[in-house]
């Protein structure tokens, strides 16, 4: 990675924030120790804290419309690929520091629902595993690393104290605008989550993509899963509605299956792959327009 690159992706590899939210958002796992994590002089550390700087400065309400307008807009020229053919393109956001670990947003994929069929979960809930970060894909079209992964948070209103480094949004615009800097801002109370503005990322971009195929909660996983201060935290209960409440479990039941199933036995893509061609097709059309 080039220097001025570096700058604006200061992570090694956008799975180095999924790591960081495994331990700072719930009790970490056996493999990892408490005190790896709490060291604020590990470089590994500093390029997160350094990528949300950057997530929290830079996603403004503005911002959120110009994205929404580029990718989700009419004008947009969409590149038409099978859910196949996506995630074979996502595989390749290779990490080159990290030679070992063959085929990453592949397994990640595979192995989130993989765990989910296991438990035995309606079929539609294992595709959801499946396909649930492919909005990655904006990585590949050159999209910087704050806007594509992190957690997500509403913009239009006052940023929640429980979004992780919340100190950083004092560096937001959005801070010192009275439009946006009250507790609603723009926004009624008990407006439903369908009506708020979330800041740019995968989840949003995915949710856009599949939103006529799958059912409601697996819609929710989608298009909430990164929404921390909601789903673990409690926070923006004042632009729920009723409907968002009744999602909530779902997401909270999806999460685990996303931060905890690094398994260390990897699922075999080339065996799997005819399950998941059928799986595909039976929710979703032939190809999706990128
Ligand atoms: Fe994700
Ligand atoms: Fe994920």
């Amino acid at each position: 990675m080039s220097d001025a690159s570096k700058e604006s992706n200061p992570l090694e590899n956008i799975e180095q924030w999924e790591d960081f939210v495994e331990t700072a958002t719930y009790p970490e796992p056996e493999h990892k120790k408490r005190e790896d994590y709490r060291n604020y002089d590990d470089p590994a550390r500093d390029c997160v804290r350094e990528f949300y700087r950057l997530n929290h400065k830079h996603q403004t309400f503005d911002f959120v419309m110009k994205k929404r307008e580029e990718f989700l807009g009419e004008r947009r020229e969409r590149k038409e690929l099978t859910i196949i053919e996506s995630i074979e393109l996502l595989n390749t956001l290779v990490d080159d520091s990290d030679p070992d670990i063959d085929l990453p947003q592949i397994q990640h994929l595979l192995q989130t629902s993989e765990s989910i069929r296991a438990r035995g979960c309606d079929d539609w809930f294992v595709l959801v595993g499946l396909i649930h970060d492919l909005g990655k894909l904006l990585c590949v079209f050159g999209e910087q690393q704050w806007a594509v992964v992190g957690d997500t948070f509403p913009v239009g209103c006052q940023f929640s104290d429980k979004i992780v480094y919340p100190e950083f949004f004092a560096d937001n615009p959005d801070s010192q605008d009275p439009r946006y800097n009250t507790k609603l801002g723009i926004y009624e109370e008990g407006c439903g989550l369908r009506n708020v503005y979330m800041s740019w990322g995968h989840d949003e971009y995915m949710y856009q993509r599949v939103k006529d195929y799958l059912p409601d909660p697996g819609l929710y996983m989608i298009r909430y899963h990164s929404f921390y201060a909601w789903h673990r935290e409690g926070e923006y209960e004042y632009l729920l509605d009723d409907h968002d409440r009744a999602m909530l479990p779902w997401v909270k039941r999806f999460n685990p299956f996303d931060l905890y199933t690094k398994s260390p036995k990897e699922p075999v893509w080339s065996e799997l792959r005819p399950y998941y061609e059928d799986l595909i097709a039976k929710y979703l059309p032939p190809t999706l327009k990128w």
